[in-house]
């Protein structure tokens, strides 16, 4: 499906974003090895998110979802699942086969797990490594870089691992397994990452401890089922902030939005650019602080972004490149190679297709660099079929003169559909 967008005069309106992906997958993979029933209100309806339901679903769980975006989970325990007769599709879901693997370590039975093109040339050496120190059998293509990995789990041992990536997915999947070994598992991490997992945990009573930069969790402690209500996706709601930002006119707000601080970088750097930005009705819901948050039209400055915070915004960057677009000044990004291996890699994609927008970007080795701010000029691009590039094309196109084509549009669902419709929404005046 090809995306037309036209340049929008203003944006108005109060909107709801589908729930966290991040915390659905973990409230999906959590209730499966629980004791007890887990019922995840306002589950993500990305693709993603179905794409670890399946996946549940072919390792033994019963899991209905009785209404939109409410999902049951018959948890079967941290022994109950069972072996699956057919290889695992992870779909485009990094975190489906991260956590996944991390769980299946712990299991004595054998799984294959793969998916579409672009996960399967998606680094999983970074899992390999930590989950055959515990002591999992685990096999991938090229040497146990990438999918299809194969996986015989079981008889784990604690590992004390300090990870060299700044990763949520790699530290999940260590704490996931970590729950099948006897002892104390920690885990290192050198730059904070979302935090999820480990809410999570706590919050379902397994036994878990943070200490500076340490996490240590007990094996050998089920789950214990829970009542979660998934806040609405920070990462979603920032194309509808940006986008208030950069066109004229403009005021949104997004209710119910979570804004955990290891997800919620790109709201401070917003700010720091000049966004004006506010936060309203904070409050907390199962561990995960929410809130409503409004965007007005601002006259935004470039800024540097580089060291810890860049995990705190890694999925943000494209759009905060389109923010870049708009602003005075140059912004420059940093410390950020982990784009270039996400759902395509993302710094080629953004700087290609923003430039063909007549933005001035210029990729890095770990980075970009944008001079603000430049007139965008609609035009035919490509989304690389990664859903946040297809988004942060999007909203260029609100601000560019005359039409914007994104080819490939569809794949906005992996993680937000509905993406477009909202967008049309806001809209006032062509
Ligand atoms: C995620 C962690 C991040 C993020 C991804 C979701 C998660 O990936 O980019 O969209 O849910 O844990 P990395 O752990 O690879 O940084």
């Amino acid at each position: 499906m090809q995306a037309r967008i036209q340049q929008a005069r203003q944006l108005r309106g109060e909107i709801a974003v589908p729930g966290d992906k991040s915390i659905s997958h973990r409230a999906l993979i959590l209730g499966a090895v629980a004791e007890g029933r887990t019922v995840v209100h306002g589950l993500s309806p990305a693709a993603d998110c179905a794409s670890t339901i399946r996946s549940l679903q072919a390792l033994g769980l019963e899991i209905a979802l009785p209404e939109k975006n409410t999902a049951v989970v018959n948890g079967k325990g941290l022994r109950g699942l069972a072996e699956s007769a057919d290889v695992l599709d992870a779909g485009n879901s990094g975190t489906t086969t991260r956590l996944l693997a991390g769980l299946l370590a712990g299991q004595p039975f054998f799984t294959v797990i793969t998916g579409d093109d672009s996960l399967r040339s998606r680094p999983v050496d970074r899992i390999v490594k930590p989950l055959a120190q515990m002591g999992a059998t685990i096999l991938g293509r090229r040497e146990g870089r990438f999918l299809p990995l194969a996986i015989r789990g079981g008889n784990l041992k604690p590992i004390r691992y300090s990870l060299p990536v700044a990763s949520a997915q790699v530290k999940s999947c260590i704490l996931l397994a970590g729950m099948y070994a006897e002892g104390d598992t920690v885990v290192e991490e050198l730059e904070p990452t979302r935090d999820h997992t480990e809410r999570m945990l706590k919050a379902m009573d397994v036994p878990l401890k943070q200490k500076g930069k340490h996490i240590t969790v007990r094996g050998g402690w089920a789950p214990q089922a829970a009542n979660i209500v998934v806040p609405g996706d920070a990462s979603s709601a920032a194309f509808f902030l940006v986008a208030a930002a950069t066109v004229p006119n403009s005021a949104v707000t997004v209710t119910n939005v979570g804004i955990n601080p290891t997800r919620i970088g790109f709201i401070s750097t917003l700010k720091e650019m000049g966004a004006e930005l506010q936060m309203e009705n904070e409050r907390l819901e199962n561990g995960e602080p929410v809130a409503d948050i409004t965007c007005r039209t601002s006259s935004l400055r470039g800024i540097t972004l580089e060291g810890d915070i860049i995990p705190s915004l890694v999925d943000e960057l494209p759009i905060i490149a389109v923010a870049a677009t708009q602003a005075n000044g140059a912004m420059i990004v940093r410390n950020a190679a982990e784009l270039r291996v996400k759902e395509s890699d993302r710094i080629d994609a953004i700087v290609t297709e923003l430039s063909r927008l007549g933005a001035k970007i210029e990729a890095t080795p770990d980075g970009f660099v944008v001079e603000g701010p430049t007139p965008l000029r609609g035009a035919g691009c490509q989304s690389y079929r990664d859903h946040r590039i297809a988004m942060s094309l999007a909203v260029a196109g609100l601000v560019a003169k005359g039409d914007t084509v994104v080819d490939d549009a569809e794949c906005v669902d992996i993680s937000f559909p509905g993406f477009f419709d909202l967008l049309e929404s806001v809209r006032r005046g062509v």
